[in-house]
């Protein structure tokens, strides 16, 4: 891997194997592979097992992109998510992890991992003074997420990275929502970078990936884990993952440009309650933010006063479309508490802050004035 290149320059040329001279590498459609003498199970190509030279041209790009010496594709960033935590985890072990994280990571801890004797507590990531009376004998693993999903809360990133250190832990953060471009968590010093490579990696809302990178042999962890558990990336969604990685770098920037400027447009609106992006210098995570990211990145959060004012707002808003996910080129608005968020009690939901007046936008690349403008408008009908 060139590291003296810049990640303009390994987005779009890192680990193109030029196969039979071919400028881009074909999709490899093909679940198994001759045999030749490979010494392991794991040596023996095969879909399952992550290692066709597709998978292995894109583990070596998204290792360059992170700057980590190894990374594994997954079928989903919640494959990435549950086999990276079943990997580090036994049951009689506890997680520290940020109070909000996506709907998926929370019920996979509440639920699945608390349903194999693995137990976890919620801290506020910005509080690390709050930390050493949730800490246990037993912990093994601080989880948090870049920006969270979907408040945009923003852990104390060095504090997290040196209480983990200093307390024997895992340190694991889910970076989607922030992206490489914005910040590299691995040579800042986190263990293990997770992905939803459905959102900005990919960027396009055509296929569904995760991705974990770190240390050679925690990935190796994660590979042999993944090899029993199964959610490995199909050739289709590696060729297109590779694909979308190659313009991450400009969609990222137009998306850091837009949501700054649509948060800022937000925050002077008289139906807006409040505004959540971590861009803006009024934002509580403002300053959490701006010593560690090169960039804010493209979601943001706002409330209106009422859920009707909410749905009337969903109803009148016409460039960005009204559907869950995020990360892709073309903006969505959702309501967290009726998608990501909707396999949380409502009780605990509420506790939470997502409420049916809670809005989260994915601001696209299209054009800045046309979607501030039908933002101010759609808004203008949320009162009635
Ligand atoms: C922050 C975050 N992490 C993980 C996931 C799960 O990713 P996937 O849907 O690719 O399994 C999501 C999905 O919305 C997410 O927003």
């Amino acid at each position: 891997m060139n590291r003296t290149r810049t990640l303009a320059t390994r987005l779009v040329h890192s680990a193109s194997p030029h196969i039979e001279r071919a400028v881009v590498a074909p999709i490899f459609q093909t679940a198994n592979y001759l045999q030749d003498d490979a010494q392991t199970y794991a040596g023996v190509r095969y879909l399952r097992l992550s290692n066709s030279p597709q998978h292995l041209a894109l583990h070596a790009k998204l290792a360059s992109i992170e700057e980590s010496e190894a990374a594994l594709s997954f079928a989903s960033g919640m494959a990435a998510i549950s086999t990276a935590l079943l990997a580090l985890l036994v049951p009689g072990d506890h997680v520290l992890v940020q109070a909000s994280t996506y709907g998926g990571t929370a019920t996979l801890l509440g639920e699945d991992l608390r349903s194999l004797g693995i137990s976890h507590t919620e801290v506020d990531a910005a509080r690390p003074e709050t930390w050493p009376a949730a800490l246990r004998p037993t912990t093994r693993v601080f989880y948090v997420e870049g920006i969270s999903n979907p408040l945009m809360e923003v852990p104390d990133l060095p504090a997290v990275r040196d209480f983990a250190r200093a307390h024997g832990l895992v340190s694991m953060i889910d970076n989607t929502f922030v992206s490489p471009v914005n910040f590299t968590p691995i040579p800042f010093g986190f263990d293990l970078v997770l992905h939803s490579a459905t959102k900005y990696l990919n960027g396009h809302s055509d296929l569904v990936a995760g991705v974990a990178a770190g240390g050679a042999a925690l990935i190796e962890r994660l590979a042999h884990r993944q090899n029993h558990l199964g959610g490995s990336l199909d050739p289709n969604s590696a060729f297109l993952l590779d694909r979308g990685l190659k313009t991450l770098h400009l969609r990222m920037a137009r998306h850091n440009e837009t949501a700054e400027r649509l948060a800022r447009a937000l925050a002077e609106h008289p139906a807006i309650a409040s505004v959540r992006y971590p861009g803006l210098p009024s934002d509580p995570a403002y300053a959490r933010a701006r010593s560690v990211f090169s960039g804010f990145g493209g979601m943001l959060a706002f409330r209106v006063r009422t859920a009707l004012a909410a749905e009337r707002f969903l109803a009148a808003v016409r460039i960005p479309l009204h559907a869950a996910s995020l990360g892709g080129v073309e903006s969505l608005v959702v309501r967290p508490s009726r998608s990501s968020h909707l396999g949380l009690e409502p009780a605990l939901r509420e506790a939470k802050g997502i409420t049916d007046a809670l809005i989260r936008v994915s601001v696209g690349v299209e054009d800045a004035d046309e979607l501030i403008a039908d933002f101010r408008q759609a808004l203008d009908q949320a009162e009635g």
